[in-house]
């Protein structure tokens, strides 16, 4: 049975922006916006199920992720959607749950980043972080432990390599899109 990438929930369909690329074995569902050239690579799972979830361009979601969001209540009118902005990275198996995060980030493998979280601008996350809910990450930092800690200032390399990382999944996304066209 083929099971398909791209899933309906209460008639809202994941809506997918120009140049952006989904693995066949990744599976969206519900209110979901893709912006263009992002990437979402294997495995990944991703439910706009109980709110939104919003991705900005030439993102990438890498390998085994999961995105998930929280629903509205009495208590909390939003709720907790799922905001990613432009350029960021999210490594392979990351669980990103009810956040904010801007442009210019790198989530590093395992890391999780919980309900209420914000992640500003020019942001990296060691791999397997974990950010505990409401807390926010200033712009310019790495960050890293469980729970993290601010650990340092970024290096000019490492700030450089934000929009490097996001630049290189664009660009083996393509090669991907054209596998498709190849095939
Ligand atoms: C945090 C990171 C950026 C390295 O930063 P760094 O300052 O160069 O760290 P160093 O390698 O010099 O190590 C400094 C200390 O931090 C520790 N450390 C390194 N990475 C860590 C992490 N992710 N979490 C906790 N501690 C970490 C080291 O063990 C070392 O500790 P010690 O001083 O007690 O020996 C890197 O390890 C990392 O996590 N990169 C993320 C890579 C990734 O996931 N990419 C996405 C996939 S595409």
């Amino acid at each position: 049975m083929l099971i398909p990438k791209l899933r309906s929930y209460k008639g809202v369909t994941p809506k997918i922006g120009e140049n952006s690329y989904v693995d066949d074995s990744a599976i969206l569902i519900g209110d979901i916006t893709l912006s263009e050239d992002v990437s979402i690579w294997p495995l990944v799972a991703a439910r706009g199920d109980v709110n939104t979830i919003n991705i900005g361009a030439r993102t990438n979601v890498q390998d085994g992720s999961i995105l998930h969001v929280t629903r509205k209540s009495k208590n909390n009118p939003d709720g907790y959607p799922l905001i990613i902005g432009e350029d960021v990275t999210i490594g392979h198996l990351c669980m990103l749950h009810g956040c904010t995060l801007g442009n210019r980030i790198l989530v590093g493998m395992g890391a999780i980043i919980m309900d209420g979280a914000i992640v500003q601008d020019d942001v990296f996350i060691g791999a397997g972080t974990l950010v505990p809910p409401n807390k926010i990450l200033e712009s310019g930092f790495l960050y890293v432990g469980n729970p993290m800690k601010k650990a340092r200032p970024l290096k000019e390399s490492e700030s450089a390599f934000l929009k490097q990382s996001a630049i290189n999944y664009t660009e083996l996304k393509d090669d991907y899109l054209a596998e498709l066209v190849n095939n």
